[in-house]
């Protein structure tokens, strides 16, 4: 079986072995936590099986719900913010071709996203975007109560309903929420959308693989079982603590290189198409960590484009960074650099040469110069950007997360601080119930 493969040796000068091992005993009792769930945050743990219990009927009715919608629209928009927008928004990037929205003759419905801003113009130019076009919706929302995706579906039912009637607005909508509770679940059932539930147990930065992420990457025409299969494998092998368990690996690394002084990781890749896999990685881990002034701070670049901004800062900046470098092995496509007579730019010694072997030499001689520079990396290897791999690469990170917090000593699901600017935000605003906290945050701004 390919899989997903993970080598630390280049930060071997900067922890040891003995460092890392070190960590061994914090990470088996992480993983003993998580898998009996004994830990801080344990009602939070139904994405641990949920690759493994996920029913193949679901499998099969989210892809007839996605293919209603792959027929009948040309647009889908999936509305929803963090744990509700970064995972599907990843997995689409990373499978879809570059320049799937310019081509005209495209077989899938662009999948589009709104909800993860408060863009006046974002808004009005989707809107703009959408007059005239058969476009559906799906909604999600775990509380059914988040501010951004609220003020874009209030927009985006209006506008549906009235460009195809109410009956058929309400057929190209899809709710994804909690079962029982919040704003959106009562507005589902009063419509009769079509709806998938987001289970109690799993947290909005670990659903990509419920209906959260499962339904968009399916309108985008990919394979969700191939996704799902992937995440079973990295499930199993992530299962029990010991040598070959590459979450815990990861996790204890990252621990004794935060321990040494580095407290920053930055997630680089080398495919423009992991641009929002990095995203995607910074909230779950972002989120997961940085609590009780503690917490590896998650950046993120691209590379090579970012060689040529963040290089400088990364190769002789403070020194309290390190790297987790993505490297996927086989590119979709073949593309060879030409000779040219005139060699201007003097690359003939190139020509004949593959693009990604220059990648991936940008890739080793960019690695080698930073751990010369004191930026230790681990490097994980991807064979290639396709669903199966995706989903080990998810779950590896997923587990590793929760083992992670639990080393660093924080609750890694739950995310107590995101509340702090909606209090501000709706004080603020002087919505109803928040008097006094309007009256205090007036007083402060004089
Ligand atoms: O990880 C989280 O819990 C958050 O990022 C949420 O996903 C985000 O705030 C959206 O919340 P909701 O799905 O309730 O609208």
């Amino acid at each position: 079986m390919k899989s997903i493969k993970l080598d630390i040796s280049n930060v071997l000068g900067t922890v040891n072995e003995a460092e890392i091992q070190a960590l061994e005993p914090e990470a088996a009792a992480g993983i003993d936590k998580i898998n009996n769930a004994s830990g801080e945050g344990s009602d939070f743990l139904g994405w641990l099986d949920l690759p493994s219990r996920t029913p193949a009927s679901l499998l099969d009715d989210i892809q007839a719900t996605a293919e209603l919608l792959r027929k009948e629209c040309e647009v889908v928009v999936a509305i929803g913010i963090g744990g509700s927008y970064l995972g599907a928004k990843a997995v689409i990037e990373a499978l879809s071709d570059s320049f799937a929205p310019y081509r005209h003759a495209a077989d899938s419905p662009a999948v589009l996203f709104a909800g993860q801003n408060i863009g006046e113009d974002y808004l009005y130019e989707l809107q703009d975007f959408l007059k005239n076009k058969k476009f559906g919706i799906i909604v999600i929302s775990k509380s059914g109560t988040t501010t951004e995706p609220a003020i874009a579906f209030r927009l985006l039912k209006e506008q549906l309903e009235r460009q195809a009637g109410k009956a058929a607005a309400a057929r190209l909508t899809v709710a994804i929420t909690d079962a029982k509770r919040g704003a959106l679940r009562t507005l589902a059932t009063e419509e009769g959308y079509k709806t998938y539930v987001i289970e109690d147990n799993v947290g909005g930065r670990f659903s990509v693989l419920t209906p959260v992420g499962l339904l968009p990457i399916a309108v985008a025409g990919y394979d969700i079982k191939a996704l799902v299969a992937g995440a079973v494998e990295m499930e199993n092998a992530t299962r029990n603590a010991g040598a070959g368990n590459m979450s815990q690996l990861y996790a204890q690394t990252r621990n004794a290189l935060y321990r040494a002084g580095k407290k920053t990781e930055i997630l680089v890749n080398y495919n423009p198409k992991l641009h929002f896999f990095g995203e995607w990685w910074k909230q779950l881990y972002g989120e997961s960590e940085g609590k009780d002034n503690k917490g590896i701070f998650p950046a993120a670049v691209d590379n090579s484009t970012d060689l040529h901004s963040m290089g400088q800062w990364i190769q002789e900046g403070e020194r309290t960074i390190f790297e987790t470098v993505i490297s996927v092995e086989e590119t979709q496509h073949k593309v060879v650099i030409p000779t040219d007579d005139a060699n201007l730019d003097g690359l003939n010694f190139i020509a004949g040469t593959n693009v990604d072997h220059v990648n991936k030499m940008a890739e080793l001689g960019t690695r080698i110069a930073h751990v010369d520079g004191g930026v230790p990396n681990m490097r994980i290897t991807v064979p290639a950007l396709k669903e199966q791999y995706l989903g080990q690469l998810i779950y590896f990170f997923e587990k590793a997360c929760g083992i992670s917090g639990y080393i660093l000593g924080v609750n890694p699901f739950n995310q107590p601080g995101v509340e702090a600017y909606k209090r501000n935000m709706f004080a603020l605003l002087e919505k109803p119930g928040y008097e006094k906290e309007t009256e205090a945050i007036k007083a402060r701004l004089g």
